[in-house]
């Protein structure tokens, strides 16, 4: 950009809203890393907060961007057809086993998610929305209602949309101490085996919260993103898949975060062959453009009379050219395939690096979403959360030119979530310097 603009305005000018990972005066990104404007290289295992699956400024995404926007940048979705918008809808209408499936394309997941839950309303006729504890769905006044993974997202903002209710998800690390089975708490892959007792909270949350009848959706991520990256056990989606096909209340599976290829699969539900009613989709889907959308079944879908559901700029054709490039580049270079290898590679070598260090209680994850859960050592049963542990780790691998960002209710968890292009050398270098951090930080092995 020309620099006659004047001197580069101060980070002052931003909003002090916007809570801060780091301070990388950016000046382009590609593959797996950002170049700031002094010339140094960042290892971004952010992906700009799982977004960019394809890598910083994937050249092929970017020419389909550069191509498109010298054509026409904004088509409106109610007055004109354009080719990336069909193209785009056709596609994902296939990227789904069973069907028939439509799709309708807003902004941004939060919006999705909203979309999500006025078509179970209007589809089912009634009201009640069920959540999970711990679950993450956005920051409009409808999904704040719908989330409960921090109090910060939604503590100050009551009140909130009612009908909303939320029971509990199945976290075998924080589960109830009673309901861990001793069998294979602790053990690595302990979600295996452990009941957590979810079903038990789910009769209850129908026994006294809501009437199973007035329940038109639960939305659940497959693995809970901002609350933890927690993942749950093998059984409990097809078990939710079971009850509420037994209750007539509709699935919807909030894929913001895990879709795209991000946990090994394209989407997480794919893991357990479970079908959703409505799937919700953004982040990925157009490496880092504005999209989102939901897949929804198209019986379900047609229930939205025209004008009940909308917005100006919903499919826009740059970003429906975006996501088109961005499905193809995932194909071409089997990025997801690559984020099963990898991911195992980095869990794998977490592990070997965690063992010994009484501050890590946990090391989970599913492809390149990855979690580690720290503890106070000694202190209560093990699991009495460690946040000042989490920001002193984050802060030394900045030091050392890795970008990582912080999760969980008491922001006890650092999560790793790489561009799914990223390749072997750079997650051996991550856990170099992850190791590194560790004990720069103090989290050292007794
Ligand atoms: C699972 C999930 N749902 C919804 C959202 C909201 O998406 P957006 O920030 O694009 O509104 C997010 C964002 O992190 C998310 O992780």
């Amino acid at each position: 950009m020309s620099n006659d603009r004047g001197p580069i305005p101060p980070h002052s000018v931003i909003s002090s809203v916007w809570g801060r990972a780091a301070n990388v005066d950016v000046e382009r990104g590609e593959g797996s890393w950002l170049i700031d404007r002094s010339g140094e290289r960042w290892l971004d295992y952010t992906s700009g907060i799982g977004v960019v699956n394809t890598g910083h400024a994937h050249p092929k995404v970017a020419a389909a961007i550069a191509e498109q926007a010298a054509k026409l940048i904004h088509g409106q979705q109610n007055i004109v057809f354009h080719e990336p918008g069909l193209r785009l809808h056709e596609r994902l209408s296939t990227v789904l086993d069973g069907g028939p499936w439509g799709v309708f394309l807003s902004n941004s997941g939060s919006e999705a998610v909203e979309a999500a839950v006025k078509l179970a309303r209007r589809a089912t006729k009634r009201r009640v929305i069920l959540t999970f504890r711990g679950g993450y769905h956005g920051r409009t006044a409808q999904t704040m209602a719908l989330t409960t993974a921090k109090n910060v997202y939604r503590g100050h903002f009551e009140p909130l949309p009612g009908s909303v209710y939320s029971t509990a998800f199945p976290s075998c690390f924080r589960a109830p101490v009673e309901a861990r089975d001793p069998a294979v708490a602790g053990a690595p892959g302990a979600c295996a085996g452990c009941s957590c007792r979810w079903e038990e909270e789910w009769d209850l949350t129908l026994h006294t919260l809501a009437s199973a009848e007035d329940v038109a959706a639960v939305i659940v991520e497959p693995i809970l993103g901002e609350g933890g990256y927690v993942v749950p056990p093998a059984g409990f989606l097809p078990r939710l898949r079971e009850l509420t096909r037994e209750l007539g209340i509709l699935l919807i599976a909030d894929e913001v975060q895990t879709g795209y290829g991000r946990t090994g699969k394209m989407f997480a539900v794919q893991h357990q062959n479970v079908e959703p009613d409505i799937l919700v989709m953004a982040k990925g889907i157009a490496s880092g453009l504005p999209l989102s959308g939901i897949i929804a079944r198209k019986e379900l879908l047609d229930t939205w009379e025209p004008g009940t559901h909308g917005g100006t700029y919903g499919g826009n054709v740059v970003a429906c050219a975006a996501a088109l490039a961005t499905l193809d580049v995932i194909e071409e270079e089997g990025l997801v395939a690559n984020a099963a290898a990898r991911g195992t590679q980095m869990i794998d070598g977490l592990r070997k690096i965690a063992a010994g260090r009484a501050s890590i209680g946990d090391v989970r994850g599913l492809g390149l979403m990855i979690a580690l859960e720290f503890v106070q050592p000694g202190a209560g049963d093990g699991r009495v959360p460690d946040p000042a542990a989490v920001k002193r780790v984050i802060a030394e691998a900045n030091k050392r030119k890795l970008l990582l960002l912080s999760a969980g209710s008491y922001t006890q968890v650092i999560r790793i979530i790489p561009p799914l292009v990223t390749t072997a050398a750079e997650i051996d270098l991550a856990l170099k310097i992850l190791e590194e951090s560790l004990d720069a930080a103090g989290v050292t092995r007794s």
